[in-house]
């Protein structure tokens, strides 16, 4: 195993104890319970209790490259599940998207409102104080998040129902099965020297399961998330044929050839 493996599974290791501190001793987490949401010099712990999972800020260059990897735009609508102290929500601001952080701690949420003052995007960023499992994210165009792998789980099917083509940026954890359409992992040469350094990012597929007319033949699509298989029937032959959909966007190999296609609804349009 590399060094960068052990590092990687050691802060894992540490991240996931914490978390399951909080999760598994609700006493103790109610003895460490932060100020009161009216003072104005609350100052978070890094690894504090939260309702799922503990506060640990995911550093500002990871935050950066998660944005760069959804093609945030100020078209966006950005919404941060468990938003922190808002330097998510912020940063999409200052980049010129609406954003809305979700937090169910209100000291958090007041904070985070500061933050947005001070840093003048209060007029774009918003925060409220919701349990994320509760919150209606459908408008939401890019979602970030650092949670947890079962949390991320448990989320995956409201995430699949949301419009193909919504960007979904996960510091750290995975989606279970559900490949990412792309990993990348910052070192302290790009500006990531802790931990919490690796970023993934998954597009909402289209549906385009089933059979389909073209004008090559008929096609009969597998889909498993982003990934198609299954098999073109054309010209009297069965070619097997692999692919994926990413949004909208529909690309398959089949029979040595390369198709390009859009699901529009439910249809396939190849071009
Ligand atoms: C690991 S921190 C990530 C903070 C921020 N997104 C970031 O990347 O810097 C997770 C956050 O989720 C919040 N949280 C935990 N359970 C939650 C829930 N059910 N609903 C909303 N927020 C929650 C915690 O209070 C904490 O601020």
């Amino acid at each position: 195993m590399s060094a960068a493996s052990v590092v990687r599974r050691t802060s894992l290791a540490l991240l996931l104890a914490a978390f399951g501190a909080a999760l598994a001793a609700p006493a103790l987490a109610q003895a460490q319970k932060a100020p009161a949401a009216s003072s104005s010099t609350y100052e978070p712990t890094s690894g504090q209790e939260g309702k799922d999972v503990v506060w640990v800020p995911t550093p500002q260059a990871l935050v950066d490259k998660m944005l760069d990897m959804a093609r945030m735009t100020p078209n966006d609508f950005v919404m941060d599940l468990g938003s922190g102290d808002g330097r998510t929500v912020i940063t999409a601001a200052k980049r010129g998207a609406r954003a809305l952080g979700v937090e169910y701690n209100p000291d958090m949420v007041e904070l985070s409102k500061r933050n947005a003052e001070k840093e003048g995007v209060a007029g774009k960023a918003s925060f409220v104080k919701a349990d994320l499992f509760e919150t209606d994210f459908s408008r939401a165009t890019v979602i970030t998040m650092f949670l947890l792998p079962d949390i991320n789980l448990r989320l995956r099917p409201k995430i699949l129902g949301l419009k193909p083509g919504t960007r979904i940026v996960s510091n750290s954890f995975t989606m279970g099965d559900w490949q990412t359409d792309q990993t990348v992992t910052l070192t302290q040469d790009t500006g990531c020297s802790a931990s919490w350094c690796t970023a993934h990012l998954w597009i909402v597929p289209a549906r385009a399961a089933g059979t389909h007319r073209i004008p090559q033949g008929e096609l009969t699509l597998k889909q498993e998330f982003q990934m198609l298989t299954g098999t073109l029937r054309a010209e009297g032959k069965t070619f097997a044929l692999e692919g994926r959909v990413r949004g909208e966007d529909v690309t398959f190999n089949a029979g040595g050839r390369k198709y390009i296609g859009r699901m529009n609804g439910k249809r396939l349009e190849l071009r």
